[in-house]
């Protein structure tokens, strides 16, 4: 049975403009995925005069509310302003839906509140796909109901969490009333344990609860870097029919490790697996450049329009 769950906690977007809200469609006619930015605020001249340069945003739908913490009342506000915007981008583009703050994986915490939320929004804004990670960044200690570790925290790829993931997979999906794409992650250290590897459960997680994938290609890439694992035998052993979506983003280095820190354009190892994977990927909706607004002056918008180019020279094989 269900746990009863305070619905007064769960705001609805607030900012209501008429005829705003509802994000633009039909998809593009091509019948070849699109390519696609991850929203920041760097972007805003750009999509203004070339607003047709995408074939859809990706925005991170916790940007445009506050969250309280769990168990306050009127947890969830929206942020004016932000709706505003999210109107705005919503009456020009295609939107989809990439969420940052659910920590699925978390063993200890599962917050349903949060997916009542971003389901909401999805009420309003009828996202073409949602996506989060598969990751556990939130745990319950003693002092806190909801500690956030600030860094995706190492996960088995056990039994144990294929059980406790497909559970809540499917209850996530019910709740949505829509297919969620679960994304890749980066690995920082070498994981014990796992009776399987990543591709492996992630195929097994598809086939238990009919969710997609979000194949973020320069996580791979950062695992190949730092761990030496082998990106291209992740993507033989991956079911790419369940792939929706495809990630490319540049990193750089911090004391010895490479980040999947947004840091401009792809490198040329992305580009060789996009090139290689998305031809294969028969379901992929589309492909989708992140960048970190505090990197878009080197970038320019030149590169970001170089980056699209490159996306769809991928895509349309
Ligand atoms: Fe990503």
């Amino acid at each position: 049975m269900r746990p009863a769950v305070e619905t007064s906690r769960i705001a609805r977007p607030g900012v209501i403009h008429p005829g705003a809200g509802a994000c633009r469609d039909p998809r593009p006619q091509t019948g070849r995925a699109g390519v696609g930015l991850l929203f920041n605020g760097a972007l805003g001249d750009l999509l203004e005069v070339e607003p047709d340069a995408v074939d859809f945003l990706s925005i991170i739908p916790e940007r445009f509310w506050q969250d309280f913490g769990r168990n306050r009342p009127d947890r969830f506000a929206p942020l004016p302003d932000e709706v505003e915007l999210l109107d705005r981008l919503a009456s020009r583009h295609r939107l989809v839906a990439h969420g940052v703050g659910l920590s699925i994986a978390s063993g200890s915490t599962f917050d349903v509140d949060h997916v009542l939320q971003l389901a909401a929004w999805h009420r309003r804004y009828r996202f073409a796909w949602i996506s989060e990670h598969l990751s556990a960044v939130r745990v319950r200690t003693e002092e806190t109901p909801d500690h956030h570790a600030g860094l995706t925290l190492p996960l088995a790829w056990d039994h144990d969490l294929l059980d406790l993931l497909s559970e809540r997979v499917a209850r996530v999906q019910d709740i949505l009333g829509a297919r969620l794409l679960l994304e890749n992650g980066v690995v920082h250290t070498p994981v014990p344990g796992s009776d399987m590897s990543e591709e492996e459960f992630l195929n097994a997680l598809v086939r238990r609860t009919g969710c997609g994938l979000l194949l973020d290609l320069h996580n791979l890439h950062v695992n190949a870097v730092n761990l030496g694992l082998d990106p291209d035998r992740f993507l033989d052993g991956l079911d790419l029919d369940a792939v929706g979506e495809i990630h490319v983003a540049g990193g750089n280095r911090l004391f010895g490790a490479y980040l999947d820190s947004h840091a401009g354009a792809c490198p040329g190892e992305v580009w060789r697996l996009l090139d290689r994977v998305a031809p294969r990927c028969a379901n992929l909706e589309g492909v989708t450049f992140e960048f970190h607004e505090t990197y878009f002056p080197g970038l320019g918008a030149d590169g970001v329009r170089g980056e699209l180019q490159r996306m769809r020279a991928a895509v349309n094989g």
